[in-house]
């Protein structure tokens, strides 16, 4: 094994100047260990992903049958394999009858990809409309469709033709017209600090790309899952979008992200041309194992039915006077403080504490809470005690 700090800060691209640099040596349900014996409980889900917690067992034991049978064997689309089989209907039953077909590939920013360009060769128009504060993705297309100018600039130019407006801003609605493909929207908007839409916009926003023919996408990378207390956020606010795109939690700790819409709009990529989007491992038979056994733990635990009973629990005992204001959705959370250093300093005591939260990536006097599901009463109460000492000790 090999945990020198050197090799990491020297042979692996660095995305920071100051990495979190926990060594993971294992990782069981909540908790990750290093290699000191140290414990810490992962309060932020590896960013959205462990939703269901680290290695469940049944998770494990589905990734070791299909590593028994086989590994990749071909490009996606061309050979049919159990796993995506299975996952593809298990998911489309699970979804309204609209989304009927999976495009599956390897990660939230390539299901965002391959959302914009079915809604481009759909609809024969150009134009995007996406919100600001969004995040879609780090390759050229989501990045396009991301709302951070700060992160952008250095990569201009990006795709033209897109158009952002406010977030829950009925009026604002108004710009998407007869000439928009699609409009594109985190259900939930999560690192812009967990912004929450109303009911009636949802509907709105529906209705106006219903009557101008705009493909509405709902990314559901961060915010699905069961993370709000529905399998997808979008269950609670009566609509449907014509295409949703997954990631993160759905491969249960394995990489694996689709794109689902109505079969017919998906047809469109088969031809025109043919091979409208391409990819190698998307679809992986092990990610497929893995994502398929999350699903039926999510169900046969009954989580979804505890969300909201252990946000509440969450909300209940993060009282102190430092916390300026709490966003809440299901077990999503946003804390806010007075200031981005406030945030920085919970964090690390946070850290020395044995407890794991962040910040969000375009709302830094924020920090961000988004445990595991299957967290219990107990480990809430422990946890809430921990972010009160290190909110005490920074
Ligand atoms: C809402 C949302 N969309 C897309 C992505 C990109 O996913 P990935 O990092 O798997 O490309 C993220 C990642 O944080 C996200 O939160």
């Amino acid at each position: 094994m090999d945990f020198s700090p050197e090799v990491f800060l020297n042979h692996l691209a660095q995305t920071t100047d100051s990495p979190y640099q926990i060594a993971v040596e294992r990782a069981e349900g909540i908790y990750l260990y290093s290699p000191d014996g140290k414990r810490y409980t992962d309060l932020i889900s590896g960013i959205g992903v462990s939703n269901i917690g680290h290695r469940h067992p049944k998770v494990i034991q589905a990734i070791k049958d299909q590593l028994d049978k086989h590994l990749h064997v071909m490009v996606y689309g061309e050979y049919i394999q159990s796993a995506p089989n299975l996952l593809a209907k298990k998911i489309t039953g699970l979804l309204p009858k609209s989304l009927s077909c999976c495009y599956f590939v390897n990660s939230g920013t390539e299901a965002n990809e391959g959302a914009l360009k079915l809604a481009k060769r759909y609809t024969g128009r150009t134009e995007i409309v996406s919100f600001r504060k969004s995040y879609h993705g780090s390759t050229h297309g989501s990045l396009s469709v991301s709302g951070n100018e700060v992160k952008k600039r250095a990569f201009r130019p990006l795709l033209p033709d897109i158009r952002f407006i406010d977030f829950n801003v009925a009026p604002d609605l108004e710009q998407i017209t007869p000439g928009t493909a699609c409009v594109i929207m985190e259900t939930i908007q999560g690192d812009a600090g967990v912004r929450i839409p109303s009911v009636s916009y949802m509907k709105a926003l529906r209705d106006r790309c219903t009557k101008t023919g705009a493909l509405l996408i709902l990314d559901e990378i961060q915010c699905g899952m069961g993370r709000t207390g529905t399998l997808f956020s979008f269950e609670q606010f009566g609509i449907v979008p014509d295409i949703l795109t997954v990631a993160k939690a759905f491969g249960g700790g394995l990489p694996l992200g689709a794109f689902i819409a109505d079969r017919q709009i998906m047809k469109s990529l088969t031809h025109d041309p043919m091979l409208g989007h391409i990819t190698t491992f998307g679809g992986n038979p092990v990610c497929c194992a893995a994502a398929l056994a999350t699903l039926q733990v999510i169900e046969e635990e009954n989580l979804l039915a505890t969300v909201e009973e252990k946000g509440k629990l969450f909300e209940t005992l993060l009282t102190h006077p430092r916390i300026k204001a709490i966003r809440r959705i299901g077990l999503l959370f946003a804390l806010d403080f007075e200031s981005a250093e406030m945030v920085g300093r919970i964090v690390e005591e946070g850290k020395k504490l044995g407890i794991i939260c962040y910040w969000f990536l375009s709302h830094p006097n924020s920090f961000r809470i988004a445990p595991p599901l299957t967290i219990t009463h107990e480990q809430i109460k422990e946890s809430c005690a921990a972010i009160l000492q290190a909110i005490d000790n920074a």
